[in-house]
């Protein structure tokens, strides 16, 4: 079992997943540079095209707490809720591209190189990373400097 308690609030937010179309649950973790912790996690709609990641949920929880350029680890669980009520799974979940990029935007605007944790669903597995890894050469805000 993992022993990063981020990892572990990222796996308890994915039993709060509305994920009844993909049935996978993903929760996410964020955590600011004051150690302060928001939760999100996958909300899927019967248009599928609109549902929503867990990073985006946890990132505008986080906006709304302590301001996205306090952003310092986000963790990420994803997979089935087994029989038991866990949350259950063998490979890790890392953030899908729309949601690389919006860890980006809070990464740009604080300078921090954001670290992502990615677990597997039985939270035995973990892959860490920074965003400028999972995101090289990435647009950001800065990249509109030029703009008029
Ligand atoms: N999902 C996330 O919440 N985060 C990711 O980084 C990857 C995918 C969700 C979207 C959808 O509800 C389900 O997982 C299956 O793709």
């Amino acid at each position: 079992m993992t022993r990063d308690p981020l990892v572990e609030q990222a796996r308890a937010a994915a039993l709060s997943a509305y994920a009844p179309y993909s049935k996978f649950s993903v929760g996410c973790a964020i955590e600011s540079v004051d150690g302060e912790i928001v939760l999100g996690a996958n909300m899927e709609n019967a248009c599928y095209r609109l549902g929503i990641c867990a990073e985006i949920s946890a990132l505008t929880a986080a906006r709304q707490a302590f301001g996205l350029d306090k952003v310092a680890r986000i963790a990420v669980a994803g997979g089935h809720v087994g029989a038991d009520g866990a949350l259950a799974g063998a490979a890790p979940v890392t953030p899908c591209g729309g949601c690389r990029q919006a860890i980006y935007e809070a990464a740009d605007l604080s300078g921090i190189d954001v670290e992502v944790i990615s677990a597997n669903g039985d939270g035995t597995e973990t892959v860490t990373s920074t965003i400028r890894q999972l995101l090289p050469h990435g647009f950001g805000p800065a990249s509109l400097k030029d703009a008029g």
